[in-house]
């Protein structure tokens, strides 16, 4: 058997591979940082080219940072930024425009519509979803709506849709498989969250011909044979990044969470074989599905919190505000002040999403005194990253009716020391990082491996977990009630400000 497992990590800001050894270390990684596009406020796209041409840069650079050849890798495992919505064409395979990205809040009024209609119980039945931007169908709605022919071209079969898994697949195997996974799937509005099949009634609700549609598999599964080089290399992978992160953080049992701290912030629990539906505004999604991943072939499910702004709001302190150099910066100069000095952040650059699902919130900061500087604000913009996740939590405990043991964590932010120890103060619960915090690589790495028989069981591969380090509550639970009253007094004035 080859020795190592190749993911691949398509991110929101930058394409990412990793070359995984039987141990899960990351024995070579390489990335790519790509252009993201404004054409107006509320509009965030990507050009799709660009993202493959990216990603393919970066398996060819890791592999010979490692020195391993094609044939030494066993599988290919794909994890992607999720609900970011291409049409291609499948003859020639060029992208119909550009990808129209998760964050993208164009379709807030076709949202607005719908949900004036009485249609969001419906949705969220069917879907687990909630009528917002957010997710792909709106959005494929919108391309069909608004591209010349474009709706007339997709009934015919001539153009494909897809989220960037079913286009990488596509460009891996030269156009050879059209394909998602069902956690990718469960993120467009357009597929049954019990069936995790495409659903008829979201499909006439958004008018979207079943024709240009990929077929749904399996997450831990061969799907097709990958060219690179001189060698042949299955494809036997897919998951969007979150599920593959709560995959890669070993959450294979009911009640285990995981929180990655990336642009956003996605703290997901697997709820197990059955869907739990949310009363707290939550999302039902599918985690994955695949014998070899969890023994049988159910789909496996979580309830999710997306907070759409985290890293985003401390990149924003170095590129919007010039406050810091680095995003590292942040922890530095948020230790200089003991606390924010009362003044709060809410970062609701692209409104607001669970629990508050409010599409017209906009960022707002209040509290500011003739003291304030520049430390109490970057303090006051790490710490709403915390709350953000602190309200998810909230809901999700209200949802799943068990408290949380521990809260296990990735993402880039989970080097800042400062902001881990804050988040288990709110929490209340122990905050523990892995040792391998690529858990998100490491998933879509697990996935892939155990389809192949590179792992023999998820019990194998849990075994390559292990924490780094532990952050236990020390604040007085009073003087954390006290900071998150106020912190929802700021969100609350934060709320439906733009008018689009
Ligand atoms: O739902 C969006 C999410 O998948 C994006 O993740 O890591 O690219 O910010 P990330």
């Amino acid at each position: 058997m080859p020795g190592y497992i190749l993911a691949i990590d398509q991110g929101t800001t930058s394409s990412r591979t990793i070359l995984f050894d039987a141990q899960g270390n990351a024995v070579a990684t390489a990335q790519r940082e790509f252009a993201q596009h404004f054409p107006q406020p509320g509009w965030v796209e990507h050009d799709a080219n660009e993202i493959w041409a990216t990603q393919q840069a970066t398996m060819y650079e890791a592999l010979a940072r490692a020195r391993v050849r094609p044939a030494e890798i066993a599988a290919i495992g794909i994890t992607n930024q999720r609900e970011t919505t291409l049409l291609w064409d499948r003859k020639t395979g060029e992208p119909v425009g550009r990808a129209i990205v998760w964050q993208d809040r164009r379709t807030a009024p076709m949202c607005e519509r719908l949900k004036a209609q009485g249609r969001e119980a419906e949705v969220s039945r069917r879907t687990g979803l909630l009528l917002d931007p957010y997710f792909s169908g709106t959005k494929l709605a919108w391309l069909l709506d608004e591209v010349p022919g474009a709706r007339e071209r997709a009934t015919a079969g001539e153009l494909a849709f897809g989220t960037i898994d079913s286009w990488l697949a596509w460009k891996l195997t030269d156009g050879a498989v059209h394909v998602t996974d069902v956690s990718n799937a469960s993120r467009t509005l357009l597929a049954n969250l019990e069936t995790g099949d495409w659903d008829d009634a979201m499909l006439e609700m958004l008018d979207v011909p079943r024709a240009c549609l990929p077929a749904i598999r399996d997450s831990s599964v061969v799907l097709a044979e990958v060219r690179i080089g001189d060698a042949q290399v299955p494809l036997a992978g897919m998951a969007g990044d979150q599920q593959a992160a709560l995959f890669g953080q070993g959450c294979f049992r009911p009640g285990m969470a995981k929180n990655t701290y990336g642009t956003g912030c996605f703290m997901l629990m697997n709820t197990g074989s059955e869907p739990l539906h949310s009363r707290h505004r939550l999302l039902t999604t599918v985690a994955w599905r695949g014998r070899a991943a969890s023994g049988d072939d159910r789909l496996r499910y979580a309830l999710e919190g997306s907070v759409f702004v985290a890293g985003a709001a401390v990149q924003w302190l170095g590129d919007g505000l010039g406050l810091i150099q680095r995003s590292a910066d942040v922890e530095a100069l948020a230790a200089s002040v003991p606390h924010t000095d009362g003044v709060y952040f809410v970062p609701a650059f692209a409104g607001l999403g669970a629990p508050h699902w409010d599409a017209h919130a906009r960022g707002t900061m209040v509290g500011l005194t003739r003291g304030s500087t520049r430390a109490h604000i970057a303090r006051a913009v790490l710490e709403s990253i915390a709350y953000q996740s602190a309200d998810v939590l909230d809901a999700m405990q209200k949802d799943s009716g068990q408290p949380l043991l521990e809260l296990r964590v990735d993402g880039g932010a989970t080097a800042n020391d400062l902001l881990m120890q804050f988040q288990a103060d709110l929490l209340r619960v122990p905050v523990v990082r892995p040792k391998m915090t690529e858990t998100t690589a490491l998933g879509a790495a697990s996935l892939a491996g155990l389809a192949v028989g590179f792992w023999s069981s998820a019990e194998e591969v849990a075994a390559n977990w292990k924490a780094d380090r532990v952050f236990e509550p020390a604040m007085d639970p009073g003087r954390a009630q006290e900071l998150q009253h106020h912190w929802r007094r700021a969100v609350e004035r934060s709320r439906n400000w733009a008018d689009e």
